[in-house]
């Protein structure tokens, strides 16, 4: 007997990769993209190896526009309308270099509000048809507080998270749910450069560990690890002379 379907979106992100996995051991049906065609079928090999009931994959671009019917399309063909979809994919950028960059500013724009917006609004719309089903985006605690060190790519997480939150107002009293996961930083190719260490830095499976329950526990919010949601409060209260002082 076959698992729940699941679609993800950004299926290359290390975070994603953690959560397929768990979904491959449930027996999961699952419809997986991302850019590159040999590590989508690198990702799928593995997964298969580990209990999928079925994968199907499908490269593009997520930021072409012409790239979202004929992935639908191909999801619709593989799975129907998932019973969970995650929106994984994003890019933090040399953030030094994008606030001085109007070319950059609307790449990071583009990639990490405008093509998740436009995508939730293809998804939403077939999950409310259908009554049922999970929306999972990974936005960030960086969305919480604009701050000079990443700004640009917090104001999309931002808005992302606000986008979100209007979605589940509106499929409040549909069968559909959201999921909004805000991580604080973790251990993956997006931050490799950056030389990050210490308890602040979580392992993506830890990460993937925590989404899994908060899909399990119906919640709509999730802040991973859980004491990120006690930072951002404290962050998000300081008045702004005392944050001005700070290097963030
Ligand atoms: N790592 C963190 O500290 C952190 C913290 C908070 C939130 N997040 C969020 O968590 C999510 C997963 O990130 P991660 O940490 O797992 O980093 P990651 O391993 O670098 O994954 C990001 C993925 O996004 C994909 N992507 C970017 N632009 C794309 C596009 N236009 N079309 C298709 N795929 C695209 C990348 O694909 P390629 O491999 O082809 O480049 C990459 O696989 C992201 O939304 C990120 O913003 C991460």
């Amino acid at each position: 007997m076959s698992g729940p379907s699941l679609a993800i979106f950004g299926a290359a992100s290390a975070i994603a990769e953690q959560v397929a996995r768990r979904f491959a051991a449930k027996s999961a049906r699952l419809f997986l993209v991302a850019r590159d065609p040999a590590r989508l079928e690198r990702i799928a090999a593995d997964l298969r190896l580990r209990g999928a009931a079925s994968i199907a994959t499908h490269a593009a671009d997520l930021d072409d526009p012409m790239a979202l019917a004929p992935m639908l399309e191909a999801m619709e063909t593989a799975i129907g309308v998932p019973d969970i979809v995650l929106l994984a994919f994003g890019t933090l950028g040399d953030q030094s270099a994008i606030v001085r960059d109007v070319e950059a500013t609307r790449r990071s724009l583009t990639t990490n509000f405008l093509s998740p917006a436009c995508l939730l609004t293809a998804l939403a719309g077939r999950m409310e048809s259908a009554g049922r089903g999970l929306i999972v985006v990974l936005t960030s605690v960086a969305g919480e507080r604009g701050r000079a060190s990443n700004y640009v790519y917090g104001a999309a997480k931002g808005g992302l998270s606000t986008f979100l939150e209007g979605l589940r107002h509106r499929l409040a009293s549909t069968g559909v749910r959201v999921l909004d996961v805000r991580p604080g930083p973790v251990a993956t190719p997006m931050t490799a450069g950056l030389g990050l260490s210490g308890p602040l830095l979580a392992a993506p499976g830890r990460v993937a560990a925590d989404i899994e329950r908060a899909i399990e526990k119906r919640r709509s919010v999730l802040y991973t690890p859980w004491f990120w949601r006690w930072i951002m409060l404290v962050i998000r209260a300081l008045p702004e002379p005392i944050f001005h002082r700070m290097r963030l």
